[in-house]
């Protein structure tokens, strides 16, 4: 028999993402953003994130049916991210959920952001092995966990970030170096004139004894964010003019050398051969490069989806969801409710 077909929806934060996958495979997605809205006021806006939602769940909905080549009645599963996020915006999304899951009569599958974003990369890569080390790195989270099977094994923390996520911390410093919204992408167009070792930015929670720090696989990004304002504070002070492109060259180079470095000693401390690096910031050409380069030199094999899987969608909600189907995990009920601060 065919794979069943499932439909995912996204509404955590600002995009609002639907996705269709069957059988592993991804059939369609569609993300609508509403990052524009957002753009003037530096970060977004909740509220403003649940009316755009409001409005583009359906139009997404329907779209991704359409690229898909099926109708509404051909779907078999709704899998919907109950949170972490943003409250009213994941509300839009689970009402979506739970109205199309009871019309249609299928079963509704609530599903963690982050394993989402775990889950993307088994569409572009197929089944993670078993196990393996994710770095999720994101303008909400900074996590290394441990994998053993997304669907049926608890995913274990390994360390998280104590204060800023590393996104964040790129945003924040970007609107201080005066670079548009959302600061990650703008840092690494800047990046690419600058000298990455003009700045000695600090690289917080590397100085752990050997095999026994407690934070060796944690991460703090506001220090680092309060360094990169205050040197660009001086500068000011002093009437020189900021030289952007040298800081924001050091401060990725301290962000990913942070992540990467931490990464890969997660895998070689837990003997595992693959690492999968998820969320907005893998989007980094820094992050990348570094990760790839020590990757390949611990034997490490490395695992990025594509750009537009690593930024929020649905297909990686339907991912999961498609996931949870085959495994037979039991369907939610419609009383199903959101978890803005669900723990993983
Ligand atoms: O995963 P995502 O789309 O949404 C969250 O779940 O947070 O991640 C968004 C974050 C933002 O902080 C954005 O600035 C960052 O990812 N980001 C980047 C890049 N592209 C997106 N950070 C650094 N370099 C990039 N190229
Ligand atoms: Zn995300």
């Amino acid at each position: 028999a065919a794979s069943p077909v499932v439909l995912g929806i996204e509404s955590s934060c600002d995009e609002t993402g639907a996705g269709i996958v069957q059988g592993g495979r991804l059939l369609a997605h569609v993300v609508g953003s509403s990052m524009d809205e957002h753009a003037r006021f530096g970060g977004v806006v909740p509220e403003i994130a649940a009316r755009a939602h409001l409005h583009s769940l359906n139009p997404v909905v329907r779209q991704a049916l359409d690229r898909a080549g099926l109708r509404a009645d051909q779907l078999d599963a709704v899998a919907v991210t109950t949170g972490p996020g943003l409250s009213g915006a994941l509300q839009v999304g689970l009402a979506g959920a739970k109205a199309l899951s009871y019309s249609l009569g299928v079963p509704l599958y609530g599903v963690h952001h982050l394993a989402g974003h775990v889950a993307a990369d088994t569409l572009e890569h197929g089944p993670l092995p078993r196990p393996c080390v994710v770095l999720i790195v994101s303008g909400g989270h900074t996590s290394l966990l441990l994998v053993r099977d997304l669907v049926r094994e608890p995913i274990l923390h390994l360390g998280d970030t104590l204060d800023d996520a590393a996104g964040e911390c790129f945003d924040k410093v970007a609107r201080v170096f005066g670079l548009p919204y959302p600061g990650g992408p703008a840092i690494d167009r800047a990046a690419r004139g600058g000298d990455p070792r003009a700045v000695p930015f600090p690289r917080p929670l590397t100085g752990g004894p050997r095999g026994e720090d407690p934070y060796a696989y944690s991460f703090s990004f506001s220090g680092l964010k309060t360094a990169a304002a205050r040197w660009a504070e001086g500068h000011r002070q002093r009437g020189e003019r900021l030289p952007v492109a040298d800081g924001a060259a050091s401060l990725q180079e301290a962000v990913a050398d942070v992540l990467t470095r931490k990464a890969v000693a997660a895998c070689t401390a837990h003997d595992v051969k693959t690492l999968v690096v998820v969320g907005g910031v893998a989007a980094n050409s820094r992050v990348r490069a570094l990760a790839e380069r020590r990757c390949a030199s611990a034997g490490i094999e490395l695992r990025v989806p594509p750009m537009t899987l690593c930024t929020d969608n649905g297909a990686m909600i339907a991912a999961i969801g498609d996931l949870l189907v085959r495994a037979d995990a039991p369907p939610a009920p419609l009383t199903l409710t959101i978890d803005p601060s669900a723990p993983l």
